[in-house]
């Protein structure tokens, strides 16, 4: 059976994007599903290309029992071709990523994060950048709701051998 690709995206891939990248991995490890997955994330800007996540964002994930390690990178066309799942943390993300498609089938594969929120369906992952400490576990708690619905639509659909 193919792996299926998921990639998270967000503007600087420091924050949202890696965190969700970990949450992600960390549930599917739990669930012996490594060898279903393919797993990254990136983000549309250039800002921060090759350094690893913000500090504050692995301190978070830590303190949730996550470990993390990333390195950035930026989206490029070629992602909407290499990935089935491409996951934007926000509504700004999801428009820049659809910009540099050329093919009307890619809009299918590209998803707001937080349409797989059991809690505030279609709502954005707020930025937490500028943010203090408890905007840091908010997003955790976000993603980890998220990643968690996300993986289950996929389960379902492997199971279903609909993948
Ligand atoms: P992220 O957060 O998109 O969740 O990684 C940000 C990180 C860096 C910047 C903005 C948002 N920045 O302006 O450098």
């Amino acid at each position: 059976m193919a792996k299926v690709k998921v990639l998270f995206v967000c503007l600087g891939n420091i924050c949202r994007s890696p965190l969700a990248e970990a949450i992600f991995n960390d549930k599917v490890r739990r669930r012996n599903l490594e060898g279903h997955f393919e797993v990254d994330s990136c983000g549309t800007a250039d800002y921060h290309i090759g350094d690893s996540p913000d500090p504050r964002t692995i301190a978070t994930a830590l303190k949730n029992g996550v470990k993390m390690s990333h390195c950035v990178r930026q989206f490029t066309t070629a992602d909407l071709d290499d990935f089935d799942y491409i996951l934007a943390m926000d509504r700004s993300n999801h428009k820049n990523i659809l910009r540099l498609s050329k093919e009307g089938s890619h809009a299918a594969k590209v998803f707001l994060m937080r349409e797989f929120d059991s809690q505030g369906k279609g709502e954005e992952v707020p930025d937490p950048y500028f943010g203090s400490e408890r905007i840091f576990q908010e997003v955790f708690e976000i993603l980890d709701r998220s990643t968690g619905n996300f993986l289950l639509h996929i389960e379902e659909n492997i199971l279903n051998n609909k993948i």
